[in-house]
């Protein structure tokens, strides 16, 4: 029979020379594997005579298991000298100081839409709330502004992708909260009272416009809701929320599809040395649109026109934020700038609250 030392010497010097857990298979596959060399020599064990094989089949499996146990134990030391580097290099200090995170404040908008949101609670109003990616018939139909209707073309509409050949009616990035209306009704019925404040969109982008922006939107419906109450309504709004003690309104005949008759509402104010004043001067500026709510809206919403009547009023939640806080560029608003944020934010412990305080 062979000698089997220098085989034993060459596999076991492969062994020790592998130089990762992979080697090491590579390794025991070409020695111990099915097709190893090892193996085969097994294998011709049934060609040898009875006395040969008994001696060389001793020392074959002898040397197998002497490889077996050296492969496993190279294994063992190549996989704790891996952890040990891996220690070593990802170690760290865990005594040593944090490093400071930047320190972030309440977003103007965030904190308009707080203010805006305790205001309203004080009067009654729920908030709701709709999908930002609407359905045509809710952005649209549902508040009687029919397909060949000019609005459409004036929202600048963001139309969401449909695949050749899927006729379904699309779907849009709402253009307003208005669709609000319609869910909050055909969830809870008549009467209600609700706010809706969120993100719309509009394919539009300069100095007072971005493709995202936020509104407000109000609903109120009742027996007999009168105009007359959602002069009052708005008026206890603008004094609450620029934190004056009286405001004058002007409504102006408007049009606006889902509500008959429309007005939009003027702010008296007043603009000195570039300082806007609210409550007092010569100036009028436009802060909302609003009307009763049109009988064709009251009916997608599953309201019976005959029955019960109200109004509804939609406002820039961040145009109202600019103006009260002086922000001159819409645009910054979204830049995620943390030297703006620092500059316009609030700090995060102060809720806004109608009797604690809105701003401080
Ligand atoms: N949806 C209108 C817009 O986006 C705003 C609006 C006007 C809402 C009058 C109303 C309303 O609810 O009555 O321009």
């Amino acid at each position: 029979m062979d000698d089997l030392t220098p085989l034993r010497q060459l596999w076991l010097d492969r062994i020790n020379t592998a130089a990762d857990p992979a080697q090491i298979e590579d390794v025991r596959l070409a020695a111990l594997g099915k097709k190893g060399e090892i193996s085969l020599k097994m294998r011709e064990l049934g060609k040898m005579t009875p006395e040969e094989r008994q001696t060389t089949g001793k020392a074959l499996n002898e040397l197998r298991d002497e490889l077996d146990a050296a492969l496993r134990a190279r294994k063992l030391a190549l996989e704790d000298a891996a952890l040990d580097a891996r220690l070593a290099g990802e170690w760290l200090d865990v005594t040593l100081p944090g490093r400071p995170r930047p320190a972030g404040t309440i977003h103007p908008i965030s904190q308009v839409m707080d203010e805006v949101t305790a205001i309203f609670a004080d009067m009654g109003f729920a908030v709701a709330e709709g999908p930002q990616v609407e359905s045509d018939w809710y952005n649209f139909d549902a508040l009687n502004i029919a397909p060949e209707h000019p609005a459409r073309q004036e929202h600048d509409t963001f139309f969401m992708h449909r695949a050749p050949g899927d006729d379904r009616p699309p779907h849009v990035l709402r253009t307003h909260t208005s669709p609000v209306q319609i869910r909050a009704m055909q969830q809870t019925g008549a009467p209600i009272r609700v706010i809706a404040p969120g993100r719309v969109y509009r394919m539009d982008m300069d100095q007072t416009h971005t493709p995202m922006f936020h509104q407000l939107e109000g609903l109120a419906i009742g027996r007999d809701i009168s105009m007359a109450q959602l002069k009052w309504t708005l008026e206890e709004f603008c004094r609450a929320f620029f934190e004056v003690p009286s405001v004058e309104l002007r409504f102006r005949a408007s049009h606006f599809p889902f509500t008959e008759p429309s007005a939009e509402v003027d702010i008296r104010c007043s603009w000195e040395n570039g300082q806007l004043k609210i409550g007092e001067g010569d100036s009028w500026m436009e802060i909302l649109g609003s009307g009763m709510v049109h009988p064709h809206v009251l009916r997608s919403g599953g309201v019976d026109p005959d029955q019960w009547q109200g109004f509804a009023f939609g406002m820039g939640i961040d145009r109202l934020a600019m103006l009260k806080y002086g922000i001159p560029d819409l645009r910054a608003f979204f830049e995620a700038d943390l030297r703006w944020l620092r500059h316009y934010g609030f700090a995060a412990g102060d809720v806004p609250s109608v009797s604690g305080g809105l701003s401080r």
